[in-house]
């Protein structure tokens, strides 16, 4: 028994904000942004739209992709760190919103940026116990909300998006091997602070990072995480059709193609238009390749991720 994603959806927000818009706001250039994180522009929410909202319109379109009903859905994992509210879950307020009924579990996974891949994992393993038939796994994230304006080290980085995909349980390959980290001991090096007591909000809000420091530990650990998968299938790095990585920094996903002796033709790459979107990032990308033609049949499929706690991972299919 496997489980196999049978459709994909993604939604932007409409609104865009340019690196020449940023360079109005903070001391910063179009130039810097580009050459040091490979981003060009990201998508905001508009000040009405909440992470659910995202969801819902990535989720229709990966349902409508995938030609299941509604109440074929028997479990729901949304991957965010911006939640709608601390409760009740992004994902139970989503299954709300699609209309969905009959009790599936719904719950919400935060892993930061690694939040797919951990969210993917955990509907695989769901389906291949024979717990659910039929996933919506999604990345769904407003961290706009989170950023400092006037943090040029954070706040050109980050944009608004959300991706899902349709996970069914398949006698056909699919999900091939999946590996995931956490090593909290790193928790200083990305973070927000803050927390609400009485309504009200506790100490820092906004997003914080040591960005070389990151950097550095995401180009060791994510070459070693595909290479965990890869192994654990007798496979290489030339065997992957599509590398669709976590979309946080362009000389990130550079270096890890290099370290699989991938040509960037074979790498799906959404960051220089839409920044990092965090949990979003991957179902934002795979959409995007699946839709244009380039991810088929039959093809092998790596995706990879890190995030905040550290998080960080890996999962290898065959689409
Ligand atoms: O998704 C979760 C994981 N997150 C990541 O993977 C992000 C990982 N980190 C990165 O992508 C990169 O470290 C950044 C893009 C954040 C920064 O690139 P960098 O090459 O590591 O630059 P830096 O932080 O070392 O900063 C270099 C210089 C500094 O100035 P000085 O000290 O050399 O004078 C910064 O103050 O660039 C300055 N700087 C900026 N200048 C213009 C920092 N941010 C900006 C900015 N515009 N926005």
């Amino acid at each position: 028994m496997y489980s196999r994603i049978i459709g994909t959806g993604s939604y932007l927000p409409a609104k865009m904000l340019t690196n020449f818009d940023l360079e109005k706001i903070v001391e910063t250039s179009n130039e810097w942004i580009v050459s040091r994180s490979g981003i060009h522009e990201r998508h905001i929410a508009a000040d009405d739209e909440v992470t659910s909202d995202l969801a819902c319109q990535a989720s229709l379109r990966a349902i409508e992709a995938a030609g299941v009903g509604l109440d074929e859905i028997d479990l729901i994992i949304v991957a965010t760190t911006s939640p709608d509210k601390i409760f009740p879950s992004t994902a139970c307020i989503l299954q709300d919103k699609l209309g969905i009924r009959g009790g599936g579990a719904a719950f919400d996974i935060q892993a930061v940026c690694g939040g797919f891949v951990f969210a993917l994992n955990t509907a695989d393993l769901y389906i291949r116990a024979g717990q659910a038939k039929t996933a919506l796994v999604v990345g769904a994230e407003v961290l706009s909300r989170m950023l400092d304006w006037n943090d040029r080290g954070t706040c050109v980085l980050f944009g608004d998006g959300a991706g899902a995909v349709v996970l069914q349980a398949s006698e056909a390959p699919g999900i091939l091997a999946a590996k995931l980290h956490s090593d909290g001991s790193y928790q200083q090096l990305l973070r927000v602070d803050g927390n609400i007591r009485h309504g009200e909000i506790h100490g820092d809000p906004f997003i914080k990072m040591e960005g070389q420091a990151v950097f550095k530990f995401a180009v060791t650990v994510l070459s070693s995480v595909v290479d965990e998968v890869l192994d654990a299938q007798g496979l290489q790095g030339t065997d992957i059709d599509w590398l669709v990585p976590h979309q946080a920094n362009i000389r990130i996903i550079e270096a890890t193609a290099k370290k699989l002796g991938l040509s960037m033709d074979n790498v799906v790459v959404t960051v220089a238009q839409q920044g990092n979107t965090s949990s979003a990032s991957i179902p934002l990308a795979l959409d995007t390749a699946v839709r244009d033609g380039r991810i088929k049949a039959g093809q092998n499929i790596l995706l990879e991720a890190i995030g905040g706690g550290f998080t960080w991972g890996a999962v290898l299919l065959k689409w």
